[in-house]
């Protein structure tokens, strides 16, 4: 990869960084039974995955992860700090960094960019962007919250609408902006 690449690709990875903090600055809805949050945080996420890839997609979620350890309020609700990982949505922080890794390879297997299926691409973001992120957040909030795992993991049903619904147009936002944009990725 050529010096220019690189920097295109960095400089692509600060602006998808940049967007995770904006849709921070949307307040989570409280659900009311569990301490979590309804956010729209994750769509940048989804974002980050669809539109960089593993390498640059895990890249922008930690550093926009990396900023907020280091105290900086950009989580919805304007939070940050270190603390924020041990507490009840530690387990999703987690998530969000491997996620990317996840959607990408999965992507990559299953050739979802170049099948030109999109369903494909939409169902490995249902997979790895939401079950997996619920299931790592839920099993974490268990152990957190003292909650048995089996009541954790049903609560996290009331995120499964918004998060489809983000999930979904996340994948037609990416292929719009794919097919305007060169992010280095298969068309
Ligand atoms: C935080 O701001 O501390 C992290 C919030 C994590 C919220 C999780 S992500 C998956 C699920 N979908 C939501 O809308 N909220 C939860």
């Amino acid at each position: 990869m050529t010096n220019r690449q690189t920097i295109k690709h960095l400089t692509q990875t600060a602006m998808v960084t940049a967007l995770i903090i904006v849709l921070g600055f949307f307040p989570g809805i409280p659900v009311g039974f569990i301490p979590v949050p309804i956010v729209l945080q994750n769509m940048g996420i989804f974002l980050a995955a669809e539109l960089l890839g593993r390498k640059y997609g895990t890249i922008a979620v930690g550093l926009f992860l990396g900023l907020v350890a280091l105290g900086l309020p950009l989580l919805s609700g304007g939070r940050g700090g270190a603390a924020i990982f041990l507490g009840p949505t530690g387990g999703y922080l987690v998530a969000w960094l491997l996620a990317p890794m996840l959607i990408g390879t999965l992507i990559k297997i299953t050739r979802a960019m170049t099948s030109g299926y999109w369903w494909l691409e939409v169902g490995i973001v249902w997979l790895a962007g939401i079950l997996f992120v619920d299931v790592i957040g839920a099993s974490w909030l268990a152990v957190q919250s003292h909650m048995t795992l089996t009541a954790a993991l049903l609560s996290n049903g009331a995120f499964l609408p918004g998060d489809i619904i983000k999930g979904t147009l996340a994948v037609f936002i990416a292929r719009r902006v794919r097919a305007i944009v060169d992010f280095g990725l298969p068309a």
